[in-house]
């Protein structure tokens, strides 16, 4: 089996020393960067744009693992690309042609994710998961950090495996929101291959110990 990713986000760092944090996930286990773009209207809170994942792109090779959570994203996906994102993941119900924003990012040879809002159907991407290389299921409604875990998402995130093995082909199952070392064996037993972490892991007083602390839950 493969080892479960972990995915700290930074939305919950010290933007003031960003570079030193990101150092510290890299050399404390982490898989992957992941940046929460928000725009003030998909949610009701506003982070960063391209420019800023430009400056990340400098200070890491980890892949960067970037979230939209903005309306229009078929507008800015090209952006984010060229800043350096490895993986642009969009929601479904932001994205009226979401086959051709997954196509404009495979095309740019990078990895093309989509994700949905915790009470939004697995239905709606039952014809855009044959394409995606990442489904993300949301575990709390997207916007801020430091929110509880939805507890009918555990069934969510069985489903969605189910889904993903009966394409046949291989897509990573990424979950965000409330995931903490409590729950982790949890969501990775229901199917979960990418843990995205934010307080959890930057919260902590010393990432490489909470690292630690979650791969041996996790018995890795
Ligand atoms: C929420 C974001 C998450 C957030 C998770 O809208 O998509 O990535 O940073 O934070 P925690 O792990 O604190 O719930
Ligand atoms: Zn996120």
């Amino acid at each position: 089996m493969n080892k479960t990713k972990i995915a700290p986000s930074i939305l919950s760092c010290n933007f003031l020393t960003l570079e030193k944090e990101i150092k510290a996930v890299e050399k404390a286990g982490a898989d992957l960067i992941h940046i929460d773009v928000m725009d003030g209207h998909f949610v009701p809170n506003i982070t960063i744009g391209p420019l800023f994942v430009e400056h990340i792109r400098r200070i890491t090779s980890k892949p960067l693992d970037v979230h939209l959570m903005i309306e229009n994203p078929a507008m800015f996906v090209e952006d984010f690309i060229k800043a350096g994102a490895d993986i642009v993941t969009v929601h479904v119900e932001t994205d009226n042609h979401i086959l051709k924003t997954i196509d404009v990012i495979k095309s740019s040879g990078k990895k093309a994710g989509i994700t949905l809002n915790p009470a939004t159907p697995l239905n709606s991407i039952e014809y855009a998961i044959k394409e995606a290389d990442l489904l993300l299921i949301m575990t709390v409604n997207p916007g801020f950090g430091g929110q509880s875990y939805i507890p009918a998402m555990n069934e969510k995130i069985r489903k969605a495996k189910r889904m993903i093995e009966e394409t046949g082909r291989h897509v990573d199952l990424q979950v965000d929101g409330g995931i903490k070392a409590s729950n982790a064996k949890k969501v990775v037993d229901a199917g979960a291959d990418i843990l995205v972490m934010g307080t959890e892991i930057f919260h902590s007083k010393d990432y490489i110990k909470k690292i630690k602390e979650i791969r041996n839950i996790l018995g890795e």
